[in-house]
């Protein structure tokens, strides 16, 4: 029976992947700060399901991570779906901290807790996927920690690919960059164009973690809006009003 661990499965895409990996067999492993939703989907699924509430931005986060992977009998998959973002123009400091927090500082601890035990576990199946965003394509005013954030995670994703050769490892790695989604990380006040629904989205993010994909684009609109936007240069780019309007 396969594993996957998911952190950030309380809400939103890394709780709708758990119920979709659970759905077809699989022994997932799932974690966040908020443990109802976790212990709710654990009792929905006692067989298939074990959890650990976990903040990712705590020290003691990779040796919590690594009871949890032992809990499940080890692991397959690492999905790291965990994350926060806020449209924050006014640069507010402790909004800019908690991002940076959130998506690299803990992004980093958990993905290298999960690259570690993928080198201890050179036998197993061994794909570690992160959700980034099609945000770390470009800087964006609105959210500079947010998009900066992004582009952090994906570098970091590419880093431990050359790492996992220079060390021998067998390691398949998936960078999930979606576009819109309408989940609680959005504002509710604001309107976001191409926005997508989970249940859209949420299989074309299991297919690429099933299918190895190294960079997957959710979904094909997102994909196409990436190639524009990677054309336009720095001093044209800076002066597009890249802004959500309220609804
Ligand atoms: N929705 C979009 O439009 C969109 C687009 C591109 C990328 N993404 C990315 O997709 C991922 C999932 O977001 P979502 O849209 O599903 O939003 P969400 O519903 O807000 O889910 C975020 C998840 O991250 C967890 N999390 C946040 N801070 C954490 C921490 N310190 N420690 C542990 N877990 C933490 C949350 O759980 P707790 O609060 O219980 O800890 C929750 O399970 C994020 O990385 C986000 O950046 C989303």
């Amino acid at each position: 029976m396969k594993r996957i661990v998911i952190v950030g499965a309380s809400s939103g895409l890394g709780r709708a992947i758990a119920e979709s990996f659970a759905s077809k067999g699989w022994r997932v492993g799932i974690a966040a700060r908020r443990e109802e939703p976790l212990a709710l989907l654990q009792s929905r699924c006692p067989d298939l399901v074990e959890y650990k509430v976990i903040d990712i931005t705590d020290p003691a986060a990779p040796s919590l991570l690594n009871e949890l992977i032992d809990a499940l009998g080890g692991m397959d998959v690492f999905l790291q779906a965990a994350g926060v973002g806020k449209q924050n123009p006014e640069l507010t400091d402790e909004i800019e901290r908690k991002t940076l927090m959130t998506n690299c500082v803990g992004f980093a601890a958990m993905v290298d807790t999960a690259f570690n035990y993928f080198k201890k576990h050179p036998d197993g199946d061994n794909r570690l996927c992160a959700i980034t965003s099609v945000a770390g394509t470009k800087g964006l005013g609105m959210a500079a920690s947010y998009s900066a954030s992004k582009r952090f995670d994906s570098t970091y994703l590419t880093a431990l690919e050359q790492l996992a050769r220079l060390s021998g490892m067998k390691l398949s790695i998936t960078d999930i960059r979606p576009g819109f989604i309408a989940t609680d990380l959005l504002n509710p006040a604001n309107h976001y164009p191409m926005l997508m629904t989970v249940e859209h989205a949420v299989p074309l993010i299991v297919k690429a973690i099933e299918k190895r994909r190294r960079v997957a684009v959710i979904d094909r609109r997102w994909w196409w809006l990436v190639q524009v936007w990677k054309l336009i240069p720095r001093f044209l780019w800076v002066r597009f009003p890249a802004k959500t309007r309220k609804e």
